[in-house]
């Protein structure tokens, strides 16, 4: 199999627990082991990003040390951030531990961050958790690929509706953007062809709840496919890669220019 194209692909969650760092850290997972050169998780969640505490890899430098050089960010600074996740085969540029550092940070800061990653690393995955803020939208739009992760319940479902309105206001291609229903079980609340047709868009990728494997995962600070890599929820993930595995469609160009809803 080919090597995956050079991408940015931003993971958000409709609501906070669907799983978007998850998904980042086990795609890239994946990206690594479909042998893409170089492999960056950004994680781009403010609030309480966690990439570091859920590979067990907490920084000695992190973005938000970084993003205190605003424009003066570079390549280099980010490789000099960057940590090895090397059971995984892809770096990680995290997010402090301590949440003191609650500062806005804008699009100003983020776009040169974006396109620094963009410069160094074959494929960058942002973790944009499930807040929308200046950076992460910044990073939405900069993406090549949005995949908005839900769960199959009503108020993941409502946010889920909200963000492609919002996408939709911004003139955002929705075609960029890509809809993965985690955590599907059989007591759930919703079925696949009731979140599809509420939502309007197809489902991009499914995959299963397995709160097992994701615990031992959680504890171990390592990959599902490190864990279990016969299981089901190894197999969904697998399959949830393919999508990256598409020619990706013309980057969008990062410009400073964005007027966001809250800065006009
Ligand atoms: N398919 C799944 N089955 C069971 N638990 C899952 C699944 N996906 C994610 N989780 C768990 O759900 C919790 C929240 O996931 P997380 O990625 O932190 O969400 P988010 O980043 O969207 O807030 C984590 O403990 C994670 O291991
Ligand atoms: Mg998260």
């Amino acid at each position: 199999m080919s090597a995956p194209p050079r991408e940015l692909v931003a993971v958000l969650s409709a609501k906070g627990g669907c799983g978007a760092t998850f998904l980042a850290i086990n795609l890239a997972g994946e990206l690594a082991r479909h042998g893409a050169p170089s492999i960056l998780v950004l994680d781009l969640d403010f609030c309480k990003g966690d990439v570091g505490g859920f590979l067990d890899a907490p920084g000695e430098c992190d973005v938000h040390q970084l993003i205190q050089a605003g424009d003066h960010v570079d390549t280099a600074m980010l490789r000099g951030c960057a940590r090895d996740y090397g059971e995984g085969g892809f770096q990680i540029l995290v997010q402090p531990e301590d949440l003191t550092n609650l500062d806005v940070i804008g699009q100003a800061e983020t776009v040169p961050l974006l396109e620094a990653a963009r410069e160094g690393w074959d494929q960058v995955i942002v973790d944009c958790g499930s807040r929308i803020d200046p950076a992460t939208l910044a990073a939405m739009l900069a993406s090549d690929r949005v995949l908005v992760v839900l769960t199959p319940d009503i108020p993941a479902l409502r946010d889920a509706k909200r963000i492609l309105a919002l996408f939709t206001r911004l003139g955002v291609d929705t075609d960029r953007v890509r809809f993965v229903l985690n955590k599907i079980s059989r007591s759930a609340r919703l079925d696949e062809d009731e979140v599809e047709e509420q939502l309007g868009h197809p489902l991009y990728a499914r995959i299963r709840r397995d709160e097992e494997t994701c615990a031992t995962a959680d504890l171990e600070g390592r990959l599902v496919r490190h864990v279990a890599p016969l299981s089901a929820l190894s197999r969904d993930l697998r399959r949830t890669w393919g999508c990256l595995d598409e020619a990706p469609i013309p980057s969008p160009r990062i410009s400073k220019r964005w007027s966001l809803p809250w800065s006009r």
